[in-house]
Parts: structure tokens; C-alpha cells; sequence
């Protein structure tokens, strides 16, 4: 069968590209050469008067790319050359694909996906609605020279009043859970309704000093026991303040910190009690969902960012709290992901309750600005002692 000859399948099968080319039957030859490497089920070209309509089902992409190097690469009427990149460029910007083993699948591969015009349905369906009518200021402000690299001691509602307008980054916090732990300063453990006013009065600063395009990703344990969910409490909240939730990443500890006696009605269905070894992180964003900067400023690895967007991270809890004298501490790997993953380097990053200053110290590593804001005085002393002997990561330069 020769190229220009229809294989039995139905073309509904294939996925069609069409190339212009008003010379094209010059060009039959060279087409049929490079096409006779691929299996005619696969992919198969067809000349029409002004050009070439391309088969396409399936694909070894880059096996196809170096076909067309070779092709192209001794070549010197530039016509061919033209086409031949042309049908290249249009089958690489295809960037919706399945994969069985080197071959690239564009037909077929999400069957299960029946939605079609997905973006249109996007549009009547009112994408984070709940945000749109915000009335953010586009206009960032730098933050004074007084706040930069700084731990401040004091209350987090008082001090953050002094900031202006649209000067942080990426705030990346863990509250108190009102477990009732044993803080140096804080009496944790108070009536539901007074631990959100404070709290909410915190994080309306928070959003305030946010910039446009600016993150807040808190870190937040519900206790299960009070049947107070806490994290989607957290999550309206912003909601109704019009930020724009970006997704929750599941912070999968694999501890279990209830006992195990602790099964509610044992072995009956009456009240089981139901378990938890994860928290959440919950990411906003404020305005827009992009956050501006300088790629060259990004420090994530191709690896890092592949595993890292799966929003299910297995690490371990802070096995240190007792070296640092503080009982509720996230581990700085957990804050190295989320830097990497939301701000570049040079960014400003806020943590309003900074405890012995996990975030402070990565954020210090990773070559960012930072600014930590605890109200227990030995904490801070611990944050700025962690300061001094953290280096900057010179691996990143
Ligand atoms: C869960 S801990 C954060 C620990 C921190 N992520 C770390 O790794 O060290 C919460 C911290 O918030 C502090 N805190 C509570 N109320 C505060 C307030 N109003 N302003 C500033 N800090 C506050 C507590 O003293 C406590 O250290």
C-alpha cells in the first residue's frame, strides 16, 4: 500500500494536522521516505492541492524527531526543510498525550474523559467564582529595609499592621491548633470561637500584606476529636475574603498520634473513632493564580517538581522539637517543598508564627528574603540562634 493510499481504519481513528504547501506534490518522494519508517496504523500522511494532511494515532515521538533531523539536516532547498520542520512543530505542540512505552498516544488514551469543550464549559460554569469580584490592588510595594531578614517578637495582628500594602510573597505558616500543647507564651487550648476572631484577625493582615499574585499556604492539623474541621473552617475563610483556593496537599506523617485505644466504640459500628496520620496544607492565592518572577530565579529540579506536584507528600514529622524546646514544629524539609514549589529565590517570605523559626532558617538556605513573627521571646532567641548557623545553599548558584 502506498502512502497516499487510506490503511482500513476509519479515519475518526486518527487525529489530522494539515500542513500548507502549494508545491507539495515536489515533495511526495521525500514524505513517503520518512513516513515509510512508521507503521501505517500509526500515522500516514495524504497530499491534498494545497498541502499535506498528516494521520496521526500514535507515535515514537523523538524516534520521528530524529527521523526528520536526518532528513532535514543535508538538505538545501529550504522548502523542504520548512515543511519538514513545520509537520514536526505541529505534532510537538500537542501537549495532550498518553504514553505506552516509547510511544506517544493521541487518540484513545482518556477514553474515560467524555468532557468536551472543556474550556468553553469552564467559562459557563464560572471559574473560582467565589474570588472573582475581589477588589485587590494590582500594585505591589517593596517591603522597608527594617523588616527584611528579620525575626520580630510580638504579636503577629499588631506587628503586621506596620507592613504596607502588597509587600510578601509567599506566607507559609503553621497557627496553633488549640490542642492545648504547652507553648512558652501562648495559652493554647481556648474556646473554639475566640481561637478563630484572633486567628481570622491575623490572617486578614496576612492577606492585606499580601502581593497580587502573592501565596498563603497554611499548615493545619483539625482536632478530629472536637469534630471541629478546622482546615476547611480555614479554607471558607479565605474563600469569603476572596482568595482563590489553589489545592491542599496532603502532609502524610505516618506517625499515629492517637492511641491506640482510642477507637471510639470498639469493634461497633455505634461511634468508631476515626484516625488520622496527615495533615493539611491548604494554598491560596491572592488576585491570580500566577505568581510573577524570573524563571532563572526558580531553584526546583525537573525530579523535584514531577514528585512534588502529586499533592500526597510522605515526610517524616520533626523528630528534634525537644533539642529546640518547642512542642508543635514542622520539619524543614516540609518548608524546603513549599518554597521550591511556590517563590522563587530573592522572594519575601512571611511566617506570622514563626516558633523556633523553621521556615526563617530554609528560607534563609534556599536564598530567600524572610520575615518570622513569634510572640514567645525564646523562641525568637532559638529562631536567631538557627539563623546564625544556617549557611546559604551555594549549590544553587
Ligand atoms: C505551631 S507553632 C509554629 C512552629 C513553627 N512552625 C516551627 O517549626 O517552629 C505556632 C507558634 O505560634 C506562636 N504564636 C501564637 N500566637 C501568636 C501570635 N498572636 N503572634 C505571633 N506568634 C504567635 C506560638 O508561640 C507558637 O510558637
Amino acid at each position: 500500500m502506498s502512502n497516499l493510499e487510506v490503511p482500513q481504519i476509519v479515519s475518526s481513528s486518527y487525529i489530522t494536522i494539515k500542513v500548507y504547501d502549494k508545491e507539495i506534490e515536489k515533495k511526495k518522494d521525500i514524505l513517503a521516505k520518512l513516513f515509510s519508517s512508521y507503521p501505517k496504523e500509526d500515522i500516514y500522511f495524504d497530499l491534498v492541492s494545497d498541502g499535506v494532511i498528516i494521520y496521526l494515532r500514535e507515535l515514537d515521538f523523538f524516534s520521528f524527531k530524529n527521523s526528520i533531523h536526518i532528513a532535514t539536516i543535508n538538505n538545501t532547498d529550504s522548502d523542504v526543510v520548512n515543511l519538514l520542520n513545520s509537520i514536526l512543530h505541529n505534532i510537538e505542540k500537542i501537549k495532550s498525550y498518553g504514553l505506552k512505552g516509547r510511544k506517544r498516544l493521541y487518540v484513545g488514551y482518556d477514553k474515560e474523559r467524555k468532557v468536551r469543550n472543556r474550556e468553553e464549559k469552564e467559562i459557563i460554569r464560572g471559574k473560582y467564582y467565589y474570588a472573582r469580584d475581589n477588589q485587590f490592588s494590582k500594585q505591589n510595594n517593596k517591603i522597608p529595609e527594617e523588616f527584611i531578614n528579620k525575626i520580630i517578637l510580638g504579636d503577629s495582628e499588631e506587628v503586621l499592621k506596620k507592613l504596607p500594602d502588597n509587600c510578601i510573597d509567599l506566607i507559609f505558616t503553621s497557627p496553633p491548633y488549640n490542642f492545648g500543647l504547652d507553648y512558652e507564651n501562648h495559652k493554647d487550648g481556648v474556646n473554639w470561637n475566640e481561637y478563630f476572631d484572633k486567628l481570622f484577625a491575623i490572617f486578614q493582615e496576612c492577606i492585606r500584606v499580601l502581593k497580587y499574585g502573592g501565596r498563603i499556604v497554611v499548615d493545619v492539623q483539625p482536632l478530629f476529636s472536637d469534630y471541629v474541621p478546622i482546615h476547611h473552617i480555614i479554607s471558607n475563610f479565605f474563600m469569603e475574603n476572596k482568595l482563590i483556593w489553589k489545592g491542599e496537599i496532603l502532609w502524610d506523617k505516618h506517625n499515629y498520634n492517637c492511641k491506640y485505644t482510642a477507637w471510639g466504640s470498639w469493634k461497633s459500628p455505634s461511634n468508631p473513632y476515626l484516625k488520622y496520620t496527615w495533615e493539611f496544607l491548604e494554598i491560596f492565592s491572592k488576585g491570580d493564580l500566577k505568581h510573577s518572577g524570573d524563571q532563572k530565579m526558580a531553584d526546583i529540579t525537573a525530579d523535584e517538581f514531577k514528585k512534588w506536584v502529586y499533592a500526597k507528600w510522605d515526610i517524616q514529622p520533626e523528630y528534634n522539637m525537644k533539642k529546640y524546646g518547642h512542642p508543635a514544629m514542622f520539619p524543614e524539609e516540609l518548608v524546603e517543598r513549599v518554597l521550591k514549589l511556590f517563590s522563587f529565590k530573592g522572594d519575601m517570605i512571611l511566617d506570622p508564627f514563626n516558633g523556633v523559626g523553621t521556615t526563617t532558617a530554609v528560607a534563609k538556605r534556599l536564598s530567600r528574603n524572610y520575615l518570622g513573627i513569634e510572640i514567645s521571646e525564646e523562641y525568637c532567641k532559638k529562631a536567631e540562634e538557627r539563623l546564625k548557623n544556617t549557611q546559604i545553599d551555594t549549590r544553587l548558584f
